[in-house]
Parts: C-alpha cells; structure tokens; sequence
C-alpha cells in the first residue's frame, strides 16, 4: 500500500501499441521511445509489455537506459537518440546499442572503437529542427563517407520534426520533401539506408505521408490522442484506429485529513486563498517534491467520490489543500484520484499540463519519477495477448 502512488495501467498500453499499429499498417515498424524511464512509465515494464506486442526497436538517450533495458532482457534493436560522448562509446557498442551518428567525426570514433565486426547505427539528418543531425544539403555525400567506414553499418537513416502544432504542417511538408531529397540521393549513390523513419506523435498522427518505414511514437502511446491537436482526413483512415487511445498513467492518493476552516481564515502557507464562507477542506499527501507541480496552486482540481475538489491554497512540497464543500461525507482514508478517471469525471495530463503552462511530457515525467510506480492489469493482459498468441498458432495449424 501506498499513501500516494502512480498506477501504470498494462492493458491500456497493449491497446495504445495495437492502435497505432493498425494506425499505420502492416509492414511498418514502430521504434518505441522509452527514453526518460518511458515518461515516467518505467522503461523496463514498458519495454517487457511492448516486446510482448511485437515491437522489437525501442529508442533512449543515454547508454544507461539502453542497458536498463538489456538487463529487463529486451532483444530487440535499441537505438541511442544522442551520438556516444568518447567516454561512453565502448559501453556503448559493448551493450549492443545502434548509436545516433550525427556527424561524420561520431561515425569515426565509433568506427575506430569498434575493432572487430561492425557497430549498427542510425544516421540523423538535420532537416529542420537544428537539433542533431547532418544537415540535409550536404548530408547525401556525408552518409556515403560514413557508409565506407570499416566498422559502421547503417540500419537507418532518420529525421526529427520540429513541429508539433496543427498550426505547424507546412514545416512538416517541407522536413519531409527534404528528408525524401536526402534518402533518394543516399539510394542513387548505391547506399542501402536502412529503416527510413520520421514520424513522432504529432506526425505520426496528422500525417499519414510521414509514416514511411516505420514511426518514432511516444507520447501518445502513453497518453493517447492530444484533444487539441484533432486527426484530420490526412491521415487516410488511420484516424480512426487511434481515437480509442487513452492515458496509461493514473496517479492517485488518499484523503490524509478534513477539516473545517471559518469564514475569513487563510488556508495553507502564505496568504493565497482566503475562505468566503465556512469551508469544508480535505489534505492530499502530494506535492511538488513528488513532481506535482506548485503551478497547480489554487488552479487544477483532483477527484474524490467521482466529483471534482479544486485545489485551494499553494501546493506545498508533500501536501495540497482541496475543497470538498460540494461533496459529501469524505472522510479520511478515502481515495483521491489526482490523475485519471473517477467515474465519469477524468483529470488528463492535457488538462493538467494546460493547467500548469507546460506539455503533458513534462507532467507524466514528473510525477512517474516522483512517485511509488504500480503496474496493473499486467497478468490480466499477458495472460490474454498468450491466449491470442495461441489462437494465431491453433488456426495457422489448421
Ligand atoms: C528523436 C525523437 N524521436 C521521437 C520522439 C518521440 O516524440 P513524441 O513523444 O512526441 O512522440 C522524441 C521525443 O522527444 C525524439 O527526441
């Protein structure tokens, strides 16, 4: 048991991956971002689940979660989104990581540390983001020096979108035709590329062209659709794979105390939120030291008895006041859900991160690695993907 805790709800994250899957259809992969403990999620049990589904390429930023997820046992290909640092490149290509080669010199120094057999990478083109990456103009001729390194493979070739707006789909098309630009010319120069892949959530969502040989999915594998960017017709059917998503994350509490405060009292530190009248108020054991953000202070509300509990006063480092007045008999025990669905009320990491003036991203990285993280529904949904598994082999043997 818990005071406070994040549930990571198993079968949703089955159905998220089966969504987006049938989202972009067969013969297309999905290389899962678990970087950042998988927002939150727990990269390890992620990458378990995920595997379990099929997917078999997983991406992360730095070796020590690559190897997190080597020691979970994952097989599958796990790509490193930043270029190896000198330091980390031997643990690198010794954990059988495919590195992100972001320049010809990244090339060279995994090259030369890879003395036997050939290190699997992924080369980034620049393409718009000015992030990492090649830049697009000169990259055709870069690629073709780092393909005749004697050590280097490439498995791919990627670009990132800088656009992650409705507002931002002419940057999108432009990426895109640069990116084509870049892989048609590595083609004609005789270069096999690899898997050739673009698309993060925001793509991978609104446009369908982006999907290529496989999508980059975080985000909304882990918190479903954004309500305010809408899929559009560009998406050629595959909209409607992906409206049944929902968030993967729930993070609840309990009612630690209740108390009445007078008309004209103050409530919590400071002097932010003065009663108007007799209030009944109940203390939540959360705060910012748990990732829930101060921003929250008299500005996001929690769930109790499946009615909403504004949040009166500041955020304090591991307790919130909340307003209880219009709903009765809570009592001290009872459970508080901060994020997730209390019957037909639900709270998303869209409200609260609009709530707080940030993204979603930031609201689940905070709060999964702030808090005591429970995996639910896991035998539950294993138990039925084997059955599913069983069914496949029964009738392909029929
Ligand atoms: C290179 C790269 N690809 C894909 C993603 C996944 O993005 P999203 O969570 O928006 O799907 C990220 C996340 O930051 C990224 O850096």
């Amino acid at each position: 048991m818990h005071k406070t805790w994040v549930e990571i709800d198993a079968e949703s994250l089955r159905h998220n991956i089966r969504s987006i899957r049938a989202a972009i259809g067969n013969g297309r992969g999905i290389v899962l971002i678990v970087k950042s403990d998988a927002y939150g999620h727990g990269a390890q049990s992620v990458g378990k689940i995920a595997s379990e589904e099929g997917v078999d390429r997983f991406a992360v930023a730095a070796v020590k979660e690559g190897i997190e997820l080597r020691e979970a046992d994952i097989t599958g290909e796990i790509l490193l989104l930043h270029p190896p640092l000198d330091f980390e490149t031997d643990t690198c290509i010794q954990a059988g990581l495919s590195p992100t080669v972001s320049s010809v010199a990244n090339a060279r120094l995994i090259s030369d540390r890879a003395d036997f057999g050939s290190v699997g990478v992924h080369v980034e083109i620049n393409t718009g983001i000015n992030r990492l990456g090649l830049d697009w103009q000169a990259a055709a001729s870069e690629v073709q020096q780092i393909a005749s390194l004697p050590h280097i493979d490439i498995r791919g070739v990627f670009t990132h979108f800088r656009g992650i707006d409705p507002s931002d789909s002419s940057s999108i098309d432009q990426q895109l035709q640069r990116f084509e630009k870049v892989v048609q010319a590595v083609r004609d120069a005789g270069i096999d590329p690899g898997l050739v892949h673009a698309a993060s959530s925001h793509a991978l969502s609104r446009f369908a062209q982006s999907h290529l040989g496989a999508v980059r999915p975080g985000m909304i594998i882990y918190a479903g659709l954004d309500p305010k960017s809408p899929i559009t017709e560009s998406t050629n059917g595959a909209a409607s794979h992906m409206q049944s998503m929902t968030g993967v994350m729930s993070v609840y509490s309990h009612v630690l105390h209740c108390r009445r405060v007078e008309a004209g009292e103050w409530i919590h530190y400071g002097e932010t939120f003065q009663a108007p009248r007799p209030m009944d108020v109940a203390v939540v054991p959360i705060g910012y030291g748990m990732g829930y953000s101060r921003h929250f202070s008299n500005n996001a509300d929690m769930l109790i008895h499946g009615r909403r509990a504004p949040i009166v006063g500041v955020v304090g480092m591991d307790m919130t006041v909340v307003d209880v007045a219009t709903i009765p008999d809570v009592a001290v025990g009872d459970r508080v859900t901060i994020m997730g669905r209390d019957g037909s009320k639900h709270i998303s990491a869209f409200e609260l991160a609009e709530r707080s003036g940030t993204i979603p991203y930031e609201v689940v990285c905070r709060l999964g690695n702030g808090l005591p993280r429970v995996l639910v529904n896991a035998n539950e949904s294993a138990a039925r993907a084997q059955s599913a598994q069983v069914a496949v082999t029964e009738s392909a043997h029929r």
